[in-house]
């Protein structure tokens, strides 16, 4: 099972809102369609969304006809900032655009420049895939053996190109040889947690419990949860971080308790022209998502809703950000941007 793939003149995306009971792929050569595929939520997870929006942009470069230089690079400007508008609060979908863009400027005409989007864009996905690895590595140490983790949404292979950041860290205290549970938040109210991580970890054969996401309190405090690992989807340069919505209560919950909890993430999403949490933009997305559960209307007609995508979590709650350059401990006290000078 994989997010997404990149077939020389075609991206195939694992269509993630028919799981966990159907797995389809979809085949694209037309950038439109990887542009909706990021839009209506088919493909998700900040790192993934980046990846979609590098290849649908290599894509692109292939559908555009035109042989002249200036009228190529200002229609794929153009296609750019319609990637840039799909989603607002992931940041790894702008570092990666702006890589993309940065490729329009190379030698060799219309030709050159469709061939580094390319390589560019694999180049991308290749690299996400490798930090993953690291950021596990340099986690897996803070999981014990026996330990009971709880996470939140998915950041798991199917929110990357693979392997995932918090499912990395998971996974690679796993292939270590520690015996160790999951606890997998459902994530209301589009339940990543129910339909990705569960089925991820189950088919990995890694033992995996699901709770709804206002059971966390009641484990915390039981003595069951020993570790919170979560993924980010932006963070502060004082290390506030931005992840699904839920996020922040657990925060709260796992200080009141004295869990550790941890951000698994690529220095790559850190924001070092945000100063706080207070600064990053958060999607809000359309009411359904929560007056529904699937096609079942369950709120009545007419009443007013509310569907913050992603919340913050100030620095001071989070024990440390593993990210590929190491650890960023007490990011409360020492913020997270220096390590971007690493
Ligand atoms: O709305 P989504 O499903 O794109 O949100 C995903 C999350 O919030 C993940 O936790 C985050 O992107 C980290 S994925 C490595």
């Amino acid at each position: 099972m994989y997010a997404i793939k990149w077939n020389g003149d075609s991206v195939v995306i694992l269509d993630q809102r028919l799981l966990p009971l159907n797995e389809t792929y979809h085949t694209y050569t037309n950038y439109m369609d990887v542009l909706y595929s990021i839009k209506d939520m088919e493909i998700r997870g900040a790192p993934a969304i980046g990846v979609a929006g590098a290849m649908g942009v290599a894509l692109a470069a292939k559908n555009v006809a035109s042989e002249s230089v200036d009228e190529f690079r200002q229609e794929m400007n153009r296609i750019i900032d319609a990637f840039a508008s799909t989603r607002k609060t992931g940041f790894f979908l702008f570092i990666a655009l702006n890589r993309m863009k940065s490729m329009l400027d190379t030698p060799g005409g219309v030709r050159g420049i469709r061939d580094a989007m390319e390589a560019e864009a694999v180049k991308i996905y290749e690299e996400d895939i490798e930090i993953n690895r690291t950021i596990g590595r340099n986690g897996s140490g803070l999981i014990q053996d026996g330990d009971v983790v709880m996470t939140h949404c998915n950041a798991g292979a199917l929110a990357t190109a693979g392997y995932g950041t918090a499912l990395g860290v998971i996974r690679a205290a796993v292939e270590e040889g520690k015996k160790i549970e999951v606890y997998a938040c459902e994530t209301r109210p589009y339940l990543q947690g129910a339909r990705i991580t569960a089925l991820e970890l189950f088919r990995d054969g890694i033992p995996v419990t699901l709770i709804t996401d206002s059971m966390s309190g009641h484990f915390m405090k039981a003595g069951v949860i020993k570790k919170i690992v979560v993924g980010a989807d932006r963070i502060a340069a004082n290390g506030d971080t931005a992840n699904k919505v839920g996020t922040y209560t657990h925060s709260v919950l796992a200080r009141e308790h004295g869990i550790p909890f941890y951000i698994a993430a690529s220095v790559t999403i850190i924001d070092p022209d945000l100063k706080s949490g207070e600064e990053i933009p958060i999607e809000e997305r359309t009411v359904d998502e929560v007056a529904f559960v699937g096609r079942e209307q369950i709120a009545p007609e007419g009443i007013s809703i509310r569907n913050p995508s992603f919340d913050v979590t100030p620095a001071k709650n989070i024990t440390a950000i593993i990210t590929e350059k190491g650890l960023i401990e007490n990011p409360g006290v020492n913020g997270a941007s220096w390590i971007l000078k690493k």
